[in-house]
C-alpha cells in the first residue's frame, strides 16, 4: 500500500489509455461506481475489489440525470480532495472523475431504461432516476470495461436493475452485490445522513430497528403481511418519519410486492426524516 495519491483522471480518452497499459501488464480490474462523499460503505465496496486482486478504479461523478427537479443535485455533497485520500489511504489505485460536459457531451441524446424492476418502490417517487441511473452506469461500466463493479445492497433496487441491465445488454463486466454498511445503531451508513440534524439522527436509529422487528416478524408468519407493514409505518410516524413513502416486502428478485414467502424477500421502506430521504432494506430470511 502506497501513501501517495492515485492518479484522477478527467477524459475518457486518458481513462482508456491507464486501463489499455493496466490490461497490458495482465491486470485485472474492479470498478466502484460513486457520487463521492466517501463514507465506510463506499470503502467497503473498494475493499472488495482490492481483496479480489482487481486494481480498483472509483468513479466521482454527481450524476446531474438520476436526480428530479426538487432533489438535491446542487446541494449534494462534493468533497473530491477528501474522497481522494480516503481512497488512497486504502490502497486505492484510479480515480475517474469526469466534468459533467465530458459525461454528457452537447448534443446527447441517448439513454437506457430498465423496465418491470423500476415499476414499484422508488420508481414512482422519483421519475427518471433509474433511467439516469442506468445510463450513466451503463456509460461507465463501457469506459472502464471493468471485470467486476461493485454495487451496495443499501441501493438494492439499483443494485437488481444493473444487475439485470448487464445481464440483458450482455455488458461484459460481473455485477457484485456488497452488504449494508451500518453504523453502530444500525443507521445505514449514507452521504446524506449529513442532512440530518442531532435530533433527526437520533429519531433515525428507529428506522433499522423496525426494519429487524418487521423482518423477523414476517419470517415467524404468524401475522398477515399487511398488518406488519401497518404496524411498521404506524411506529416510523409516530417517531416522526413521514411522508412515508412506501413499506413493502417484495420478492428479492422481481422486486414485486408478495404475501408469503415462496421465495427470497426483502422489506424495504423510504421516508422521509425532515428533509431527508431515507432508504434502507433488510432480507427477510436473515433477519
Ligand atoms: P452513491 O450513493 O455514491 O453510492 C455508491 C455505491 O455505494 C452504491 O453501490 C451504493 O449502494 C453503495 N453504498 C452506499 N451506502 C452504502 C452502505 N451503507 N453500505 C454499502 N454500500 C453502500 O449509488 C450511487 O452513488 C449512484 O446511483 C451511482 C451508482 C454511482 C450512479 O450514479
Amino acid at each position: 500500500m502506497s501513501n501517495s495519491l492515485p492518479p484522477i483522471v478527467r477524459t475518457v480518452a486518458a481513462l482508456r489509455e491507464r486501463v489499455a497499459e493496466w490490461r497490458r501488464d495482465g491486470a485485472r480490474i474492479g470498478l466502484i461506481p460513486t457520487m463521492g462523499a466517501l463514507h465506510e460503505g463506499h470503502l467497503t465496496l473498494v475493499r472488495r475489489a482490492l481483496a479480489a486482486g482487481e486494481r480498483a478504479i472509483i468513479s466521482i461523478f454527481v450524476n446531474p440525470t438520476q436526480f428530479g427537479p426538487n432533489e438535491d443535485f446542487s446541494a449534494y455533497p462534493r468533497r473530491e480532495a477528501d474522497d481522494v485520500a480516503k481512497f488512497a489511504a486504502i490502497g486505492g489505485h484510479l480515480v475517474w472523475a469526469p466534468s459533467v460536459e465530458e459525461m454528457y457531451p452537447a448534443g446527447f441524446a441517448s439513454h437506457v431504461g430498465v423496465s418491470h424492476l423500476t415499476d414499484g418502490l422508488d420508481g414512482p417517487f422519483r421519475p427518471g432516476h433509474f433511467q439516469g441511473v442506468a445510463t450513466v452506469v451503463t456509460k461507465l461500466l463501457l469506459q472502464v470495461l471493468p471485470d467486476h463493479a461493485y454495487f451496495g445492497e443499501k441501493d438494492y433496487q439499483q443494485l437488481q436493475v444493473v444487475t439485470r441491465m448487464v445481464r440483458d445488454l450482455d455488458l461484459p463486466t460481473g455485477i457484485v452485490g456488497v452488504p449494508t454498511v451500518r453504523e453502530a445503531d444500525g443507521l445505514a451508513l449514507s452521504s446524506r445522513n449529513i442532512y440530518l440534524t442531532a435530533a433527526e439522527r437520533q429519531a433515525a436509529s428507529l428506522l433499522p430497528q423496525v426494519l429487524r422487528e418487521t423482518a423477523a416478524a414476517a419470517r415467524a408468519g404468524d401475522v398477515p403481511f399487511a398488518h406488519l407493514l401497518e404496524t411498521a409505518r404506524g411506529r416510523l410516524a409516530q417517531a416522526g418519519f413521514g411522508p412515508i413513502d412506501y413499506v413493502a416486502i417484495c420478492d428479492a428478485e422481481t422486486l414485486a410486492p408478495v404475501e408469503s414467502l415462496a421465495r427470497p424477500a426483502r422489506l424495504f421502506v423510504a421516508a422521509r426524516l425532515g428533509k431527508t430521504r431515507l432508504i434502507d432494506n433488510i432480507s427477510i430470511e436473515t433477519a
